[in-house]
């Protein structure tokens, strides 16, 4: 007879489909602003620069499940982090975000660009075994251990930034390019896939029990374009770690795209615009993820609970629901209501 430490964390049971006893939780940008501790650890040393530093980076990632007793930790890094291993020249700019130095515009540069080999990954992998070190003593009821989640970016959304430069509203030049060039594009997205693809075995490699895909900027498109130009590249970088650990698709403003990306994907995440029983009813059989809207993290904890109780009405017509929001966890946050946020997620019934 299994004892209750041998049991699968309830993030994995529910990622494979199924409802453990306690619903599994956590939040995209648990690590960072909303903590004194992560200000505190941060204080002089750049966002990249951080990354790569496997102490700093190991601590980051523990410091919200130490606090919130969150069911994963995310592995502190940034999307931008294997551009820069690859040699691109990229910043993330306080209050701004990544800002590209040389962005891709001509298919000259895309050719230049795509001559760039994945780099040393050594940093990443030395952070995350210090992470799983710790993860593998941090229990509950369920299970013994904490999984830890690896992600990357999605082809679309590092292509936006290399062909923008800088964070934009609509990627207008990146949308442009696509139907332009179509050839530079298909190259562009073919590399950023290797990329992303190559960062996520890295990770599982190293340790990550899942994985996360971000497409945060896919809701720009149509999904005629999407299905066109990104999905192929998504699902090559998502094939880079199929069947090793289960695999999360999220995007953002993306309720026009979600049967679309549950392909090639084992689970999806819903931003806060798409009901979840919306979302399960388009996507038989399959696990979702999501989707309070961050906004109301501010809005007290009457507010908040009416709005989880709802979500997680909603997310009981899925076969299996990980709770987290529709987005990352604004700078601005109160971290006590988000542990609030955890210890009620955890007294709710998972069925
Ligand atoms: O806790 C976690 O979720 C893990 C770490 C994580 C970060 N970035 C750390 C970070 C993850 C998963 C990301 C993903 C990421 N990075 C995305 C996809 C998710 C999304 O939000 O849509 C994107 C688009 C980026 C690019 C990026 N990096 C942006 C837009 C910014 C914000 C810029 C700003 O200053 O407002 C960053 C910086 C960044 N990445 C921070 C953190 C904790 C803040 C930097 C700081 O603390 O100085």
């Amino acid at each position: 007879m299994p004892t209750a430490s041998d049991a699968a964390p309830p993030l994995l049971s529910a990622l494979s489909g199924r409802r453990p006893a306690t619903l599994p939780v956590w939040f995209m940008r648990q690590a960072g602003r909303s903590l004194p501790e992560y200000r505190a650890a941060r204080k002089g040393v750049g966002m990249l620069e951080s990354c790569l530093m496997p102490e700093l980076a190991a601590e980051i990632t523990l410091q919200p499940v130490r606090r919130h007793r969150v069911d994963a930790a995310i592995f502190f890094s940034d999307i931008m982090v294997p551009l820069k291993l690859a040699g691109v020249g990229v910043e993330i700019v306080p209050d701004v975000g990544p800002v590209v130095a040389e962005p891709a515009r001509t298919a000259s540069d895309i050719d230049r660009l795509t001559r760039l080999e994945p780099g040393d990954t050594t940093p990443i992998t030395a952070a995350i075994e210090l992470v799983t070190d710790e993860l593998a003593t941090v229990g509950s009821v369920e299970a013994s251990w904490t999984p830890l989640i690896g992600f990357a970016g999605a082809p679309f959304t590092l292509a936006a930034y290399l062909v923008e430069g800088r964070p934009s509203r609509d990627h207008l030049a990146a949308r442009a390019l696509m139907h332009a060039d179509p050839d530079s594009w298909r190259r562009l997205m073919a590399w950023c896939a290797t990329i992303s693809g190559h960062f996520l075995a890295t990770q599982v490699d190293a340790g990550a029990s899942a994985v996360q895909l971000f497409d945060s900027w896919a809701g720009s498109l149509t999904r005629a374009d999407y299905a066109a130009h990104v999905a192929p590249h998504s699902r090559a970088a998502l094939a880079a770690v199929e069947g090793r650990v289960p695999r999360i698709h999220f995007g953002t403003g993306t309720g026009h795209l979600l049967e679309e990306f549950a392909v090639g994907a084992d689970a999806v995440g819903v931003d806060y615009r798409t009901p979840l029983d919306e979302a399960a009813a388009r996507l038989p059989g399959v696990p979702l993820q999501g989707n309070l809207d961050p906004a109301l993290l501010a809005a007290g904890d009457a507010a908040l609970f009416a709005h989880l109780d709802d979500v997680l009405a909603r997310g009981r017509s899925a076969p299996g629901h990980v709770v987290n929001l529709g987005h990352g966890v604004p700078p601005t946050t109160d971290p006590d209501v988000l542990t609030r946020l955890v210890e009620r997620i955890h007294r709710a019934h998972a069925s």
